[in-house]
């Protein structure tokens, strides 16, 4: 008998923005991101930025995999639903993986690094701004030599300014110190290989100067 039951979706985050669940897709494990409404907002006015949003990080998405970064590819976009259908990752959040192997080895740390940073380094290159870098928003694929995958770009935006990459690193600095201790050489290796293999790197590292500067005032007048 043809199986007529409905996919079974399985809730695996629900966030501040969005639910993430797993769902079978064409036979494959997927990936549904769904963005909730806000209520507070007018209906007209929410539609539209919730859609704006969606399209902005399927799009996000897809023309970073096409530079060759690794990223979930994108199977569907429902605007009305305001859902993603993407290939879901089989492997680990670089989060994860630190946390189960720290301390990292000197080869290990240098390896990872090299891999975030040259993703980092590609997407800053085509102008794409993450918004979110934490390494919950980064997973390694299974099997030897993983590849690095980038995820999450809900709050990613297009821009061309220095200080806007800028900030999307420092971002990544404050979430490394914050989920895993003793990562200053772990962040500085990512910053060499970010520096050596993209082609603007060097004034992000100048103005990252600046926004350390400034989050350090932040920190200690509150
Ligand atoms: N394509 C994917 N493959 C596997 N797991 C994923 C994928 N996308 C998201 N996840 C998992 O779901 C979590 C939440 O998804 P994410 O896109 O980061 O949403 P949020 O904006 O709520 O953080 C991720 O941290 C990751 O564990
Ligand atoms: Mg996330």
């Amino acid at each position: 008998m043809p199986d007529t039951q409905p996919p079974v979706a399985t809730l695996i985050k629900q966030g501040a923005e969005a639910r993430v669940y797993t769902i079978p897709f064409a036979g494959r494990p997927a990936i549904v991101k769904e963005r909730f409404r806000k209520a507070y907002r007018h209906p007209t006015l929410d539609e539209k930025l919730t859609s704006r949003r969606v399209v902005q990080e399927a799009r996000c998405l897809h023309r970073i995999r096409r530079a060759g970064v690794d990223t979930p590819t994108v199977y569907l976009v429902d605007l009305k639903a305001s859902t993603i259908y993407m290939e879901f990752i089989d492997g680990i959040s670089v989060r994860d993986h630190i946390l189960a192997t720290s301390p990292l080895n000197h080869q290990h740390e240098r390896e990872l690094a090299t891999k975030i940073a040259k993703s980092l380094g590609v997407m800053h290159d085509m102008d794409i701004v993450h918004g979110d870098l934490t390494t919950s928003n980064m997973m390694m694929r299974a099997g030897d030599n993983p590849s690095l995958v980038l995820i999450d770009f809900g709050l990613s935006f297009v821009s061309t300014l220095v200080e806007d990459k800028a900030v999307d690193l420092y971002v990544l600095e404050r979430a490394l110190s914050s989920t895993h201790p003793d990562t200053d050489s772990f962040f500085q290796a990512i910053l060499n290989a970010y520096a050596k293999n993209s082609k603007g790197g060097k004034p992000v590292l100048k103005k990252l100067e600046d926004v350390r500067r400034r989050g350090r005032k932040r920190t200690a007048f509150g």
